[in-house]
Parts: C-alpha cells; sequence; structure tokens
C-alpha cells in the first residue's frame, strides 16, 4: 500500500513500546491515528503526543481480548473518520518466564487470549469493512522471532501464540481480496517494558501483577521497528523482519525438517496422491460435477 496520506490507521497496544512508534510512524508519513490500548490514560498520553505534531489522533481504551471491545473500537474509528486503512494489531504479551509446564492456567489464557485471539478479533471486526470499502488497505499483526524458530526456554506459551499468529496470518492473506495487504512483523529484542506486562493483566486472568522488571535493556530501538513495519506495509512485504541473526535459528528449524523428510518420507514418483493441496483440489472439482 503506497499512498498513506490522509489516511487512517488503528494501532493496538499503540500507548507504548512499538505500538507507540508505529502510531507515530504512521502519523508520520501523513496518516490520522486511532491509538488504542487497554491502558486508557497512556493510550491518551501518546494521542495527545501525536497531535502535537499536527496530524490527527484519537485514543480508545479497548481490550483486545474481548471481541465486544474490538468492534466498540472499530465503531468509533469509522463513526470518528469514515474509514479505516491500516490496521496494526501489535497488542501483545508474555507470562513471567516459566517452564510450560509451570505457567498457570491464568496466564496460559491470558497469553492466548490477547495475542492470538487478539489478532483474531482485529481481523474479524475489522476486515469485513475493510473490504467493503472497496480501496487499498493493509493489516499488520506484530508476531515475534518466535514466530520463525529461536525456541527459547521458558516461554513456550508465548512462542506458542506467536506460531499461531504467523499460521493465522499466512491462511488468512490468502482468503482475502487483492486490495487487501496482510503483514507480520517478527522483530527480536525491542527495548520497551514488554517485560512488565504483568502490570496490566486484566482481572479476569488474575489481575495486575507485580514485577521488578521495568524495561528490556538490550536490543533494537521500537522507532527502528516502527521504521522497517512503514517500509513494509508500503512494499506490501508478507514478514517484515528486522533482526539479522534470526536467520540462523530459522535455517536451523528447516534444516532439521529438510532432514527428518530426506531420512523418513523421501519424495518418490506418485507421492502427490498425499498432496493436500491436491486432494482438496479434487474434493472441490468433484462438488462442482
Ligand atoms: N519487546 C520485544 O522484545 C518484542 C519482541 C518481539 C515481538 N514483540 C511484540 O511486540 C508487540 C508490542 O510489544 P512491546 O514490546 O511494545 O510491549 P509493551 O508492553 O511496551 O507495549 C504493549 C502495549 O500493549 C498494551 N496491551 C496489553 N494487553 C492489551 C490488551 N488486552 N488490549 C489492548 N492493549 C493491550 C499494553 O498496555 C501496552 O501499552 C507485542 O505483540 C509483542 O509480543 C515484542
Amino acid at each position: 500500500m503506497q499512498d498513506l496520506v490522509d489516511r487512517i490507521a488503528v494501532v493496538t497496544g499503540g500507548a507504548r513500546g512499538i505500538g507507540a512508534s508505529i502510531a507515530h510512524a504512521l502519523a508520520g508519513e501523513g496518516m490520522s491515528v486511532v491509538v488504542a490500548d487497554i491502558d486508557g490514560e497512556a493510550a491518551e498520553n501518546t494521542a495527545r503526543s501525536i497531535g502535537s505534531t499536527g496530524r490527527k489522533a484519537l485514543a480508545v481504551a479497548c481490550d483486545v481480548g474481548l471481541f465486544d471491545s474490538f468492534q466498540q473500537l472499530a465503531d468509533r474509528a469509522w463513526a470518528e473518520f469514515g474509514q479505516v486503512d491500516v490496521l496494526v494489531n501489535n497488542a501483545g504479551v508474555a507470562h513471567p518466564p516459566a517452564p510450560a509446564i509451570e505457567v498457570t492456567p491464568d496466564d496460559a489464557r491470558w497469553v492466548l487470549e490477547t495475542n492470538v485471539l487478539g489478532v483474531w478479533h482485529g481481523c474479524a471486526t475489522f476486515l469485513p469493512r475493510m473490504i467493503d470499502q472497496g480501496t487499498p488497505a493493509h493489516v499488520v499483526n506484530v508476531a515475534s522471532e518466535h514466530s520463525l524458530g529461536v525456541p527459547m526456554t521458558g516461554s513456550a506459551m508465548y512462542t506458542a501464540s506467536k506460531h499461531a499468529i504467523l499460521g493465522l496470518s499466512d491462511v488468512m492473506r490468502r482468503e482475502l481480496p487483492d486490495h487487501i495487504g496482510m503483514s507480520i512483523v517478527c522483530p527480536g529484542s525491542v527495548m520497551t517494558e514488554f517485560v512488565a506486562a504483568v502490570r496490566h493483566r486484566p482481572s479476569r486472568f488474575g489481575g495486575a501483577g507485580q514485577t521488578d522488571r521495568g524495561r528490556i535493556d538490550a536490543g533494537m530501538s521500537p522507532d527502528e521497528v516502527a521504521r522497517r513495519t512503514v517500509q513494509g506495509i508500503r512494499d506490501n512485504d508478507f514478514y517484515i523482519v528486522t533482526h539479522p541473526p534470526v536467520i540462523e535459528l530459522a535455517r536451523e528449524r528447516w534444516t532439521e525438517i529438510d532432514h527428518a523428510f530426506a531420512t523418513q518420507a523421501p519424495r518418490f514418483e506418485g507421492d502427490d496422491i498425499y498432496d493436500t493441496r491436491e486432494l482438496v483440489r479434487r474434493r472441490l472439482a468433484a462438488r462442482q460435477d
């Protein structure tokens, strides 16, 4: 999507961190921005700061884990601006580091409902209206290096949620009409307050928790991730990648899969009877006859 000037963007988790940087970057491209966040006060501050640069910004309190809350966000955005051209599903959380079998059921649901259903809620509430608009539009789902590889111990549930965003987005992009683009952003470590996410845990998952962790003190600046995200929207890249070393982990995964097939299930003449795409094609063709 090339033309961003005077278009409208909605950024979830836009109050701080990567979301705030993306909101600022999109405003810098000439867009009006809706800053949506579970922390309504912080969203107001970010919207005010964008407003001071001369662009229009609206803060909306929204919990992406709740379908109705997202629906209200969409109603609000269309009521205020009459259209939405870019949706950035950025809000995401991680539970405090723990082996998978020690994560509490509340934390597991918190991470999966916020990170996975949060993205789906955004797509399911915004995309039908963006499709109806009939004009170029783009959805960005903020995933992670953990979508591509990087199996970091202590973060299994988070990793599962970020794999789910890749799977969801990879199928959805093929279901969308040509005028809608879709990207996933796959950053490594970014210097934000992400490690303190438990401070904003909703009451249905046990409420706000205490943590002595404040900011991630090493990694990329959120502004740099935002800069690359804007470029990815312009170039209609599906994978928006940022941290060069991640390629090694993605290759490591691919090499292991390649070896598994080479040794256990190598290709043979006529093996397309097991090709799922071919099976689906045949089933659809049989239905049409
Ligand atoms: N920081 C990193 O190292 C890193 C790396 C890769 C991916 N990411 C991803 O980037 C995204 C943004 O993370 P960040 O690092 O900017 O974190 P952050 O904690 O600084 O910002 C996240 C924002 O999301 C909001 N939020 C949390 N739950 C919400 C909910 N249910 N509804 C609406 N808003 C909610 C928070 O209030 C906060 O303002 C997340 O999806 C995260 O998984 C972060």
